[in-house]
């Protein structure tokens, strides 16, 4: 997989890869039924998560082969916790965990209003003492990133310091609201799209994600 970092965004991680590129094309098209858009979701993130994860620390711990003992690389630290934001990120939550499956799994419950496209919460709930884990915020869409800056800064007003955001799909506008929010926090994507529309919509982006993940168009 090949990383590209726009010049004008050094906290933006595109992560390229024909597969990735293949299963977004995928999941653009109008025509892609739920059931494959779903599988697409989980697929992508799959691929995104060995990116993403790339620096977590590793520590040494001794072990036994069948054959003789040897010191032997293993994650460092406390478990890793994954937060989707509600919805559209749960369909990405399977695609973590098929790669860290013991990561704790948090949620926080966040919607655009449609007409001020301000978010607005509804729900959140993390492990107690999270304050020295590797937090993955997980959400398909980065639009106009005022989903993503709040959750980030709940996170931060509970403690939390090591914070990655990882999406499919992110918007100019949503990449340099949280280059300016929270520089600190890298957003992992697979593509940086032109543009919003007026609604605040991704352009061409893949249309609105919780609703074609349930269904509820
Ligand atoms: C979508 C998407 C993000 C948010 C992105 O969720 O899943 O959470 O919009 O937009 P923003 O960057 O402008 O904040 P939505 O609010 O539609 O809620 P839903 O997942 O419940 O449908
Ligand atoms: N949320 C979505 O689901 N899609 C967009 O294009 C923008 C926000």
């Amino acid at each position: 997989m090949s990383i590209y970092v726009p010049p004008e965004f050094p906290n933006f991680r595109q992560v390229s890869h024909p597969l990735l590129l293949h299963k977004l094309t995928q999941l653009r098209k109008v025509s892609t039924p739920k059931k494959e858009f779903n599988e697409l979701v989980q697929e992508i993130t799959q691929l995104l998560v060995y990116e993403a994860t790339k620096d977590l620390p590793l520590m040494t711990i001794r072990i036994k082969t069948p054959l003789e003992s040897m010191d032997a690389p293993s994650l460092e630290g406390k478990k890793p916790v994954i937060l989707p934001i509600l919805r559209a990120g749960l369909g990405m939550v399977d695609g973590f965990l098929t790669h860290i499956p013991s990561a704790r799994v948090g949620h926080v419950g966040v919607f655009r209003n449609e007409k001020t496209l301000q978010p607005e919460q509804y729900y959140f709930k993390i492990p107690k003492h999270s304050e020295n884990r590797q937090f993955y915020i997980c959400d398909p869409m980065l639009a106009t990133g005022g989903s993503a800056a709040h959750t980030i800064q709940c996170l931060k007003d509970k403690g939390v310091t090591k914070i990655t955001f990882v999406c499919l799909v992110a918007a100019p506008e949503g990449v340099k609201k949280l280059l300016h929010a929270h520089p600190d926090v890298p957003i992992f994507a697979v593509n940086l799209d032109r543009q919003l529309n007026a609604s605040g919509y991704i352009l061409p982006g893949l249309g609105d994600a919780g609703d074609r993940l349930f269904g509820t168009r």
